[in-house]
């Protein structure tokens, strides 16, 4: 009995040692990082260049999955159901976490009550970008265009509910031609090729992929939706400037995990993200694709969680009625 009451207490003395090893060991293998939409998208290159530096912090490497399919919540849906270990997380934005509880009614996730927010990675300005050969030549030709030829041109989006998508259906509704002929790609990373090659006219998108183009002049900008211009794309005027100034728009990328993920995992995710941003390089790497950096808040839960929350209250009427 004697000897029955030892082993019982050692292994009791096992299993608490063993429970607290294993509450502070964390990660003890790779993080899978979740990229709802193909590779070379704004999302997939956040991703790829923030988790480089997390995987550092953390000691264990964050492999990027892309997951492409519905607009980016293929690939949410199945970050967030899966177990809450801290070993699935995904990447998502403004599309994916705000827009998409307005545009798929039936969705397998829910980014205000049923997720856990670890933080914003970076804010990404809207550009309106065309074919280099398109005929109007500014923003005030553009919109004269689009509204005498609806059904000449084709917009490119990354699916209903991404970012391009519902950024360019906010500027259809604005210029009052709701349904434009549409093309539905994995990501726009893809989407940008074509733009490149001249079989796509226009799309809305994110500061990071689309930059280096403009840059290269390999596609034109008539605009960028914010309040001012950004230092990556400094010839680019804002919308306010190019005679659109009702149309304004902020884009952002953000870590988020299933609910019920561990407090060690979480508090972790949220250092090894603040660390990555702090750090010279990345934030070069960037800011010279155009990102704004989060405030101190943002790169927090909840003050994640807010901006979500936010941008749905705000996006939630207009994507509803919208087209899609
Ligand atoms: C979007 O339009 O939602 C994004 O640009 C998709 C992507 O990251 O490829």
């Amino acid at each position: 009995m004697k000897k029955l009451m030892l082993g019982l207490a050692a292994s009791l003395a096992l299993a608490f040692t063993g429970g607290a090893q294993a509450q502070g060991t964390y990660p003890t293998k790779p993080i899978t990082m979740i990229v709802p939409f193909a590779a070379g998208g704004p999302t997939d290159i956040i991703a790829r260049i923030v988790s480089e530096h997390m995987s550092k912090t953390l000691g264990q490497q964050i492999v990027v999955e892309n997951v492409a399919g519905a607009g980016g919540t293929t690939g949410i849906a199945r970050a967030l159901t899966s177990t809450p270990d801290g070993y699935t997380i995904a990447m998502g934005h403004l599309g994916t976490f705000s827009a998409a509880p307005a545009t798929y009614p039936g969705l397998k996730y829910d980014p205000i009550n049923g997720m856990q927010a670890i933080g914003l990675a970076g804010g990404t300005p809207i550009l309106i970008v065309a074919r280099k050969n398109l005929e109007p030549k500014d923003l005030k030709e553009f919109v004269a265009y689009v509204k005498a030829n609806p059904d000449k041109l084709n917009e490119a989006h990354a699916g209903v509910g991404s970012v391009s998508w519902t950024t360019c259906t906010l500027l259809k509704g604005q210029l009052g031609v709701p349904k434009l002929n549409a093309v539905a790609y994995r990501g726009t990373g893809p989407a940008l090729n074509d733009l490149v090659s001249g079989q796509i006219d226009f799309m809305c998108d994110q500061i990071v992929s689309v930059a280096e183009q403009v840059k290269g002049d390999n596609i034109k900008a008539y605009a960028i939706a914010s309040a001012e211009r950004s230092p990556a794309l400094p010839n680019v005027p804002t919308t306010k400037e190019a005679g659109l100034p009702d149309y304004q728009i902020e884009a952002w990328n953000g870590i988020a995990a299933p609910k019920g993920t561990p407090k060690e995992a979480v508090d972790k995710l949220v250092d090894a993200l603040d660390k990555a941003l702090k750090d010279e390089t990345v934030k070069k790497r960037l800011l010279d694709l155009g990102t704004v950096m989060p405030s101190a808040e943002e790169r927090t839960p909840a003050g994640f969680a807010a901006l979500i929350k936010r941008d749905a209250d705000k996006l939630s009427p207009t994507l509803a009625a919208a087209p899609k």
